[in-house]
């Protein structure tokens, strides 16, 4: 598995990965047809290929040369000071091997003059949580709008320091 910069070829895969991955993890939590709604939305071709072009920013693949096993997706706000994890997955059959891990690394990596990094997690997704926690992040505050202004969805912010 190795990780590397995504390209527009990759955007098909990492659509059919965040749908599995988003069901796997939040149909428990929102129930399906939600699930199927965000995903539609927040996953459509059009909306990766505007993250693909957005400045600052990094979208990163997880590749064992046949399929797309992981992806990451980070950006800098106009200071370069802080990084925002958008997205990290691991497609369900492939999580706790590692491949997450590698991800994170890549994109603390990916920003050299970052001072910190920014997630929003469901605190629901206790995995997520503890994986979070075992690499250095820590509980900053709380969200009403996970993902999207207006999105009504809460979360935890965790927050970690790269400098
Ligand atoms: C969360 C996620 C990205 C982690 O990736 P992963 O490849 O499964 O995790 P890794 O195998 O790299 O784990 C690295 C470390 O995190 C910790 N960890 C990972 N999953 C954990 C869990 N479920 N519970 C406790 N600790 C966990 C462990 O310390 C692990 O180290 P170890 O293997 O030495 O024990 C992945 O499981 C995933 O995609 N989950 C579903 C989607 C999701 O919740 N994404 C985050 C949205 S905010």
């Amino acid at each position: 598995m190795f990780v590397r910069t995504a390209s527009k070829r990759d955007l098909d895969a990492v659509r059919a990965l965040l749908g599995e991955a988003w069901h796997a993890t939040y149909d428990p939590i929102y129930g399906p047809e939600r699930v199927a709604a965000i995903t539609a939305d927040w996953h459509s071709l059009a909306s990766l290929r505007e993250q693909l072009e957005r400045p600052r920013s990094e979208f990163l693949v997880a590749d064992d040369g046949e399929a797309i096993g992981g992806m990451a997706y980070a950006s800098a706000d106009e200071s370069g000071r802080t990084v925002m994890l958008h997205q990290l997955y691991v497609r369900p059959a492939m999580q706790g091997r590692g491949v997450g891990g590698i991800l994170l690394g890549e994109v603390f990596d990916s920003f050299p003059e970052a001072e910190r990094i920014r997630l929003e997690v469901q605190e629901a997704n206790l995995g997520a949580v503890a994986f979070y926690e075992a690499a250095g992040f820590v509980r900053a505050g709380r969200t009403s709008n996970c993902g999207r202004d207006q999105s009504g969805i809460p979360a935890l912010v965790m927050e970690r320091r790269l400098a």
